[in-house]
């Protein structure tokens, strides 16, 4: 029996990185998916490679109006909700405290934190009972890198907010748990607009401080994505799991 037959699941951030490989996982344990991304051409180009029975919606998280449309979409498509998967993030140009603007404190904070806050308000109604929320996280809330102050405060605040969550939705057996990835290769770096040598040496810097040596893999989040949600975690909630290669526990 595949882990999510039958289940329906909303990623945000599918087009790409963690959320991708996350939806590719889904898939293939039979869930049906609704891949959730800001840049058409990128969905598209995704559905032109998957299988499986899913749905894109091109949607920007920090705008309501496209937080109700997705849902709303994803309704329309499958009927009720088993699993929201908040993956959308930024990190943007390291920052530090001295230079920080307005516009980069709420372009990070409107992506990474009244996005998800945002969805799981309009999705909640059609959440089943038993359902699973989860959060992409970061280890960036116990362990501190220069420039990444405000990132870091949208990732902790995620942290606060899912507990609120994991208290509000309790009588409806809702099971709220986060993901928190060491440094993971993705896109996000390189969408970060650092010249390529400078985000290289960023990136051994991260390498040196995880205990494993090395990053790890959208692959390798998307198993713990997969498992959260499943019924092989039906007694865990409300925890943050980190999945960083030893690199918050050094
Ligand atoms: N990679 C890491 O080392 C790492 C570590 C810890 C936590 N995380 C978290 O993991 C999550 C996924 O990141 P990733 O590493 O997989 O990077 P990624 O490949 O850049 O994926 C990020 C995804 O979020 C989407 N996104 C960004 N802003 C959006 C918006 N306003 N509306 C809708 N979608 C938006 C991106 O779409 P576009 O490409 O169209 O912008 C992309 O699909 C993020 O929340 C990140 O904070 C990553």
């Amino acid at each position: 029996m595949k882990k999510l037959h039958n289940k329906v699941a909303i990623i945000t951030g599918a087009n790409s990185g963690i959320g991708l490989a996350t939806a590719k996982l889904y898939l293939k344990e039979g869930a049906k998916v609704v891949l959730s991304g800001r840049r058409k051409e990128a969905l598209d180009e995704v559905a032109a490679s998957l299988t499986g029975d899913f749905i894109t919606v091109t949607a920007d998280v920090s705008i309501a109006e496209d937080n109700k449309r997705l849902i709303r979409e994803a309704i329309n498509a499958y009927g009720n909700i088993d699993i929201l998967f908040l993956n959308a993030g930024v990190v943007l140009k390291p920052t530090p405290t001295d230079e920080i603007t307005e516009k980069h404190y709420d372009e990070i904070f409107n992506i990474n934190v009244k996005g998800p806050i945002l969805a799981i308000k309009e999705a909640l109604p059609h959440i089943n009972d038993a359902g699973t929320i989860l959060f992409n996280n970061s280890v960036v809330t116990q362990r501190g890198f220069d420039g990444l102050g405000i990132y870091s405060a949208t990732k902790g605040a995620l942290r606060a907010y899912q507990r609120v969550l994991t208290s509000e939705v309790k009588s409806r057996k809702i099971r709220v748990n986060s993901i928190a990835p060491g440094p993971i290769a993705t896109d996000i770096f390189t969408k970060m607009g650092l010249p390529k040598d400078i985000t290289e040496e960023m990136g051994k810097g991260f390498a040196q401080r995880v205990p494993l040596g090395r990053f790890g893999t959208p692959e390798e989040i998307a198993k713990s994505a997969l498992f959260l949600v499943s019924d092989d975690a039906s007694y865990i909630n409300g925890i943050e799991l980190e999945v960083d290669g030893g690199m918050s526990q050094i």
